[in-house]
């Protein structure tokens, strides 16, 4: 079969890796792709939301199956496009449709429906720009430090965690006075829980569900996780405290409540939601849903992912994901991620990239370009170093010997990923 990838990512390369390996496949495209997707499939000279590009594609080239890597084109609604279409109709697109999106789209849409169908999560009210008074009333009854979140997408910069209730009010009128455009027009305040972060990613048909390899991943540019957030700077799986015992109350407490929520509302969803969780005492709670794999989480569970993700893919589109099975790989799976010097600031793009290939490791690239017959860097985050190990331990002195390996002027990586665990 043909199968078209959108995105760019590192994310995208590690699926591309993962679906390249699948018998089933004969041919696979990336759209836009980056210098990695290249190695695994074609790329192709289109964005990942130009739905008229993507769509004149899929008809020309008999394209059997669309797999959708980033959150945009899902939230634009390009599930809801292809079953619109005359000529497209009969296309599988992986991924949830528009209204689905909308649990990654809008944080007060995710906290409605999981009061709705009692799914643990931080408590919550949410006010718009009319509000601005209730609002800070309502933070006076909190206790620090407080947790603002912009209701739309802001490219994970919408959250902001304040440490005293002057500066909670004054962001919050900031947020709601449009400092995130229209994504601050309604703000979700919610009470802070304190725990560690595991994300756990499921695929699911609508009906059915399949438990995919949890992971952690590192957001802070600094080691000890700190300073600024960035996009991830590696990640881990298994996750140590995800025991049987912890993922079974994920399963019936958040996942299992979560599919049938969505058939129950008539919300059409057959791909990946991605459960951002935190571990409080024991207890697993919801901190956010996304509509797509994580990234740099899909770097280390694409490794740890024995089964044929195509294979899976066609339970999603059939319905039939209760006859398909997940095995897992035993070993650790830890990626560090090589990013440019500056970032999540300003940095420079177009640096050469050497010795980009890593005995023993795999190395998923993020932001490469070729320029004139030569890789560069073309992004923040540029290449994600994964590797096995019989522990996190051993995977991480791996993914270090490859980082270190990797050449590029003002390369920076963090050395302590799986660490805290
Ligand atoms: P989100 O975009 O919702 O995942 O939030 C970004 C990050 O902010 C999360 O990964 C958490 O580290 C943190 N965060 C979000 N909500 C809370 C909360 N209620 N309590 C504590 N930390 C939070
Ligand atoms: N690694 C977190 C995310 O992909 O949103």
């Amino acid at each position: 079969m043909k199968i078209l990838l959108l995105g760019s990512g590192g994310r995208e390369h590690a699926l591309a890796w993962k679906i390249a390996q699948s018998p089933r496949v004969d041919q696979l495209f990336i759209a836009p792709g980056n210098a990695g997707t290249a190695q695994v499939g074609t790329n192709l000279d289109i964005k990942a939301d130009d739905f008229d590009g993507i769509a004149q594609f899929v008809i020309d080239y008999e394209v059997d199956m669309v797999v959708v890597g980033p959150e945009d084109p899902l939230v634009k609604g390009i599930y809801d496009y292809f079953r619109g279409h005359d000529l497209l109709k009969h296309v599988p697109v992986i991924g949830p449709s528009k209204a689905g999106a909308v649990l990654e789209g809008s944080k007060d849409f995710a906290k409605g429906f999981m009061a709705r169908h009692g799914i643990p999560t931080a408590a919550y009210a949410t006010f718009d720009g009319t509000q601005v008074d209730e609002g800070c009333q309502f933070l006076a009854t909190l206790r620090p430090p407080y947790v603002l979140k912009a209701d739309g997408l802001c490219a994970g910069k919408g959250v902001l965690i304040l440490p005293t209730l002057q500066e909670a009010q004054h962001e919050l009128r900031e947020m709601l006075g449009g400092m995130f455009g229209n994504a601050s027009s309604r703000v979700v305040i919610e009470e802070f829980l304190s725990g560690i972060e595991c994300s756990v990613f499921v695929l699911t048909d609508g009906q059915h569900y399949c438990i995919l390899p949890e992971a952690k991943d590192y957001k802070r540019i600094g080691e000890g996780d700190t300073g600024l957030n960035t996009g991830g700077m590696g990640s881990v799986s298994p996750v140590p405290f995800a025991t049987p015992e912890w993922m079974a109350k994920v399963e019936n407490q958040i996942i299992r409540p979560t599919v049938e929520g969505l058939a129950a509302e008539g919300i059409d969803y057959k791909g990946f939601i991605f459960f951002g969780l935190i571990n409080c005492d024991g207890q697993p709670k919801v901190i956010e849903y996304n509509c797509r794999m994580g990234d740099p989480e899909t770097e280390t569970v694409m490794l740890r992912l024995k089964s044929d993700l195509v294979d899976l893919f066609e339970g999603v589109a059939c319905g039939d994901l209760d006859r398909r099975t997940v095995t897992f790989d035993e070993r650790a799976a830890v990626c560090v991620m090589c990013v440019s010097g500056g970032y999540p600031g300003a940095y420079d793009k177009g640096y050469p990239i050497t010795h980009s290939q890593v005995e023993g490791s795999v190395v998923f690239h993020a932001g490469t370009a070729m320029n004139e017959g030569q890789l560069v860097t073309a992004g923040g985050r540029v290449i994600a170093v994964s590797s096995y190990g019989a522990t996190k331990e051993e995977a991480l002195a791996q993914s270090m010997k490859g980082a270190a390996q990797i050449q590029f002027e003002k390369k920076y990586y963090r050395t302590d990923i799986g660490r805290d665990l």
